[in-house]
């Protein structure tokens, strides 16, 4: 696959993968690539976990789904972050960002508005929307074949320093460099953020990895390949429109717009 490719056609996964497990070239595919990304001071502050064995996904689908199940329970979540979804193609054009909740049972698709915000906890709960949803992501998780956590080292890692912002970017490209690769090999990815959404469900990960005190969890992954046929999670989202060029980038000052190779056929 070519580059531009890749990038164009990097997605989210948010379905099953297929049930295989990634071909072991592969992964150290991805994982010399990814040593590739730029870092501060080419300090390489990441360090990653590759966790294949049944029983420790089983494990760690479990504290995903409950994360998934407590977090929805709480209303956490639509408190946090009614702010990114969308619920018509209309608002979707009209934003051209967020993720658009567009699969759905059919009894919940006629309050979808209502029941995705934050005083639709009750509805929601009482329709079982957080056990669908933790249901699915424990099924999701368990399924795949391989999860990636992503450690940066704490001497880098420090909140209160710029080294600390440094390596975070540097993690956003390394995630970026393993992602591209993935999406080249045919193999999908999504993240596993629930956890660190739901108090003490992180370190429940961290302790079943075993990362030491010096290295800090900040990501996990799941992968597989992906599966042209496969079937939309119970409730689904997806999220593949963008804002144009027009609206993202100025020349010189901000605020005038960047105009340069635009298609002359646009006004
Ligand atoms: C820091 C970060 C955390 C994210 N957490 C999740 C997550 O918990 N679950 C998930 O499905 N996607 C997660 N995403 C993926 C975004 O929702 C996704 O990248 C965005 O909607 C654009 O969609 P795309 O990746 O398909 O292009 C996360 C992305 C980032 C950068």
């Amino acid at each position: 696959m070519q580059l531009f490719d890749a990038i164009r056609s990097r997605r989210t996964s948010n379905g099953a993968f297929q049930p295989q497990p990634i071909a072991p070239e592969h992964i150290r595919q991805i994982l010399e690539l990814a040593s590739h990304a730029p870092s501060h001071f080419n300090s390489q502050p990441w360090r990653f976990i590759v966790v294949q064995d049944q029983a420790r996904r089983q494990q760690i689908a479990d504290i995903a789904g409950d994360s998934m199940r407590l977090l929805m329970e709480a209303g956490t979540f639509w408190r946090r972050y009614s702010r990114y979804f969308r619920f018509s193609q209309a608002e979707v054009e009209q934003s051209a960002d967020g993720i658009y909740l567009d699969n759905m049972p059919a009894a919940i698709k006629p309050f979808v508005r209502y029941v995705f915000s934050p005083k639709g906890g009750a509805v929601m709960n009482k329709l079982q929307v957080p056990r669908v949803l933790g249901k699915d992501a424990h099924k999701l998780v368990a399924s795949s074949p391989l999860l990636l956590g992503i450690t940066l080292t704490r001497a880098e890692y420090q909140e209160d320093q710029l080294s600390g912002m440094y390596s975070v970017i540097s993690l956003g490209a390394v995630i970026q460099t393993i992602w591209l690769t993935a999406t080249a090999l045919g193999i999908g990815m999504q993240f596993v953020s629930t956890p660190m959404e739901v108090e003490g469900q992180w370190e429940r990960i961290v302790e079943l990895l075993q990362i030491p005190d010096d290295q800090a969890l900040l990501v996990l992954f799941r992968l597989g390949y992906t599966d042209p046929k496969v079937k939309r999670p119970t409730i689904d989202w997806s999220s593949p429109q963008r804002k144009s060029v027009d609206e993202l980038a100025f020349t010189e000052t901000w605020g005038t717009p960047f105009t340069q190779g635009r298609d002359p056929e646009r006004s």
